[in-house]
């Protein structure tokens, strides 16, 4: 009995020993500890302003988002900079490791704080409007090269979304520019209000 079970463990350990390099992915915990961490939080939940939360973000999309800063094709922000210099530690093989190390980190939970009833329903039905949710997912999760939404800081998205309106955020596809074009500020505000308590406690 005992021995089937150390068997199986070393079919398993062996198993997953092939898809992914265990020393790579030390590296890769080790790096974000020392590096990302201290601006992203310690398991990808920012508490700082400005600064966006990155936990249980879909691969695809971390990827092509640490390419477009290494490359300096992200910018405009008081803290891109800051960024840019960041993902200048990233090369193309380690892309993919963060990418699939931050997907694995827990997805932040939906903002603390009073919401404002009228507000959340009034983002919904923009949301609906404007079709979110048919790329960023129902529960606003995020695939491929689609952001995770849900629990996003409020701050952070109302200044990514006025960025897309202005065209200031160049994105590896003209999908957001359309997705804003023409909001005021006001249901800029209501989206990330909803979107940062999603889904309402
Ligand atoms: C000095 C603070 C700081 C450090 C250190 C830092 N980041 Fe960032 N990161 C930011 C800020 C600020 C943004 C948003 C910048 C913007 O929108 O222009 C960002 C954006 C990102 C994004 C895009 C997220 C999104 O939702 O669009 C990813 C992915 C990311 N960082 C990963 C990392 C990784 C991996 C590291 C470590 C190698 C790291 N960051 C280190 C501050 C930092
Ligand atoms: C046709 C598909 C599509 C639709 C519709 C769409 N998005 Fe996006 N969205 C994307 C893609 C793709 C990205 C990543 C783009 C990039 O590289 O900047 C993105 C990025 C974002 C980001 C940046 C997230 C981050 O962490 O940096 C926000 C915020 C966002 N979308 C909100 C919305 C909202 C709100 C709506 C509805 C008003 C919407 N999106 C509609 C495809 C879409």
């Amino acid at each position: 009995m005992h021995r089937r079970f150390v068997r199986r463990c070393a079919a398993v350990i062996l198993a997953a020993l092939a898809v992914a390099s265990p020393v790579q992915a030390d590296d890769i915990a080790a790096r974000w500890q020392e590096v990302c961490s201290s601006c992203h939080g310690p398991v990808g939940h920012s508490e700082q302003p400005e600064v966006p939360s990155i936990g249980g973000q879909p691969v695809l999309f971390t990827a092509i988002q640490l390419f477009l800063f290494r490359e300096g094709r992200r910018t405009g922000t008081p803290l891109s900079d800051a960024m840019t210099e960041a993902a200048r530690q990233v090369s193309d093989s380690d892309l993919r490791a963060f990418a699939e190390f931050i997907a694995k980190l827990p997805p932040p939970p939906p903002a603390e704080g009073p919401v404002d009833e009228v507000r959340f329903r009034r983002g919904m039905g923009i949301a609906a409007e404007r079709r979110c949710a048919v790329c960023h997912n129902p529960d606003y999760s995020g695939r491929e090269q689609m952001a995770r939404l849900a629990g996003q800081r409020e701050d952070y998205l109302v200044r990514s979304l006025s960025q897309y309106r202005a065209g200031r955020r160049v994105g590896a596809q003209a999908a957001m520019l359309e997705a804003v074009a023409g909001l005021n500020d006001e249901q800029i505000a209501d989206l990330a209000h909803m979107l940062a308590h999603w889904p309402k406690r």
